[in-house]
């Protein structure tokens, strides 16, 4: 039986793309492999949000590419943005890459791998319309649970960090995406251009994923959108046959009501990521009162200056921003926002990352992620000169750090003493003696397990030390 391995980059989207594609590889008889370098089929997901993350994915196919001098029925495939990115000219960057796929045409994936270990086929491709649902209509309705655990994704390394896609021993936490493509049309940004149009799931699929998530034992869902509140607002129609107890009339906290009613087995969901002006009545309403629905926002700010934030075309200030915040906290006091910047933006001054830095103290932010600015090819911001050097970026960076370490283990400080509840992931990746789980507010929480700790079990844990991204604490018999 030949085996697959899967190379993922990027964010918790690729992530779950991961995921199904090992699901269809499994279903048209592979079988994963130990390790990579046993593979007889390679897989490359990848992300082009950076010019860094590109890097690594093609620095990663050109290694792979050179074992097929040795193993040269190896099939080494790419799939994700980048694939989209740059199309068929991967193939003159990369001769003996054996196929190239779209995040929109990854149901392909099992044809091309099949024509490649049979025939021994190179260069196949397709990008897909960009316009149409990565999986087909048979796929989404598919009641195929995944297989355990290949979801390992970490908010930690968002974006361009590397993912290691591996078997978990529990799978607690998964993502099922929501929303395809992105609309929004940041200055800056590549996404709408390799991911496409907006598309929304309609709400029975969506269910049927779930249900076959909470089927496996996974026990936090997080439902994911490039903006992920716009979701049901474009080419979409709520079905009227699904009711809505809590007169919700917007698509996102209906489609929130209707998890948490009809899957009471996952205990947590969230949703990401967010935008200001997603941030609506009902939502917030939502979020506070669905039980299951988590204290926990991703809310990306990208700048706290008004001025780079209209070049951002971000279609908010920084007022309303904070606005947004306020009208959270107010209704949900123990929320975590967290927050993604980008320095080094072109004209960005001194006085505007002030103006950052000020606008991420005041809405005191749990953790940020913060990225050079990168130009990338085809959007707009690229044809503007990438003016603020690379020593400065980083220099901007490593103060943005800096000040969100502290405010981080301020924020997390205030958290000892206090009792949370935590999903169990297992052990620990640092100390494999303890084990790490996460709080409502995705916190991650450190503490020795008992022999009856198990992975996906929600304990109990008191709260007795803090740094700025974690929690440690013990857990409280009842
Ligand atoms: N859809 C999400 C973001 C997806 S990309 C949202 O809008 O919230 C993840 C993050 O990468 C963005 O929030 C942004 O901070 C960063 N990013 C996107 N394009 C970038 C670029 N060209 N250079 C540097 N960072 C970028
Ligand atoms: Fe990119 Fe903006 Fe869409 Fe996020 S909302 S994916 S930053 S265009
Ligand atoms: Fe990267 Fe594509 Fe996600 S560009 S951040 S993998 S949507």
């Amino acid at each position: 039986m030949p085996s697959f391995a899967l190379h993922t980059y990027g964010c918790q989207m690729n992530v779950r793309d991961s995921d199904l594609i090992a699901r269809r590889l499994r279903a048209i008889g592979l079988a994963q492999a130990e390790t990579e370098d046993e593979a007889d089929v390679v897989i490359v997901n990848s992300c082009s949000v950076r010019a860094k993350a590109e890097d690594k994915a093609l620095g990663k196919l050109g290694l792979l590419c050179a074992t097929k001098r040795e193993r040269p029925g190896r099939v080494i495939g790419l799939t994700g943005c980048m694939a989209a990115r740059l199309g068929p000219d991967i193939f003159t960057l990369l001769p003996h890459l054996s196929f190239s796929v779209g995040p929109r045409a990854q149901s392909q994936i099992p044809a091309f791998v099949t024509r490649c270990l049979e025939t021994g086929a190179e260069r196949l491709a397709e990008f897909g319309v960009l316009d149409a649902p990565p999986e087909t209509p048979e796929e989404a309705r598919a009641d195929l649970a995944r297989t355990a655990g290949t979801q390992r994704g970490k908010a930690a390394d968002h974006a361009d960090g590397e993912q290691t896609v591996t078997v978990a021993a529990g799978p607690a936490q998964s993502f099922v995406t929501i929303l395809y493509g992105c609309e929004h049309r940041c200055s800056y940004c590549i996404v709408p251009s390799v991911r496409g149009e907006e598309q929304s799931r309609c709400p029975a699929d969506i269910l049927t994923e779930v249900r076959a998530e909470a089927a496996r034992g996974v026990r936090d869902v997080c439902l994911l959108g490039q903006s992920v509140m716009r979701y049901g607002q474009a080419r979409f129609q709520w079905p009227d046959a699904i009711p809505s107890p809590g007169r919700y009339t917007e698509p996102l906290p209906r489609l929130l009501e209707y998890i948490a009613r009809e899957v009471p087995e996952v205990a947590r969901l969230r949703f990401t990521s967010g935008h200001p002006s997603g941030v609506t009545p009902e939502l917030v309403r939502a979020m506070a009162t669905i039980p299951a629905v988590c204290p926990h926002l991703h809310l990306p700010m990208q700048s706290g200056s008004d001025r780079i934030l209209r070049e951002m075309r971000r279609g908010y200030d920084s007022a309303t921003y904070l606005d947004a915040v306020r009208r959270l906290r107010e209704a949900i006091p123990d929320i975590a926002i967290t927050t993604d910047i980008i320095v080094g933006y072109p004209g960005e001054t001194e006085a505007d990352f002030e103006a950052t830095r000020r606008v991420m103290e005041e809405a005191d932010f749990d953790n940020a992620f913060v990225f050079k600015y990168s130009p990338r090819p085809g959007t707009p911001s690229s044809l503007l000169p990438d003016d603020v050097s690379d020593e400065e970026k980083c220099r901007r960076d490593a103060v943005l750090l800096v000040d969100q370490d502290a405010r981080g283990l301020r924020r997390n400080q205030a958290w000892i003493g206090r009792t949370v509840e935590v999903l169990c992931e297992g052990p620990s990746l640092r100390n494999r003696a303890r084990w790490s789980g996460r709080s409502p507010q995705n916190k991650i929480v450190i503490f020795e397990p008992t022999d009856a700790a198990r992975p996906g079990q929600l304990l109990s844990v008191r709260v007795t030390d803090a740094r700025a991204q974690t929690l440690y604490g013990e857990i409280v018999t009842a």
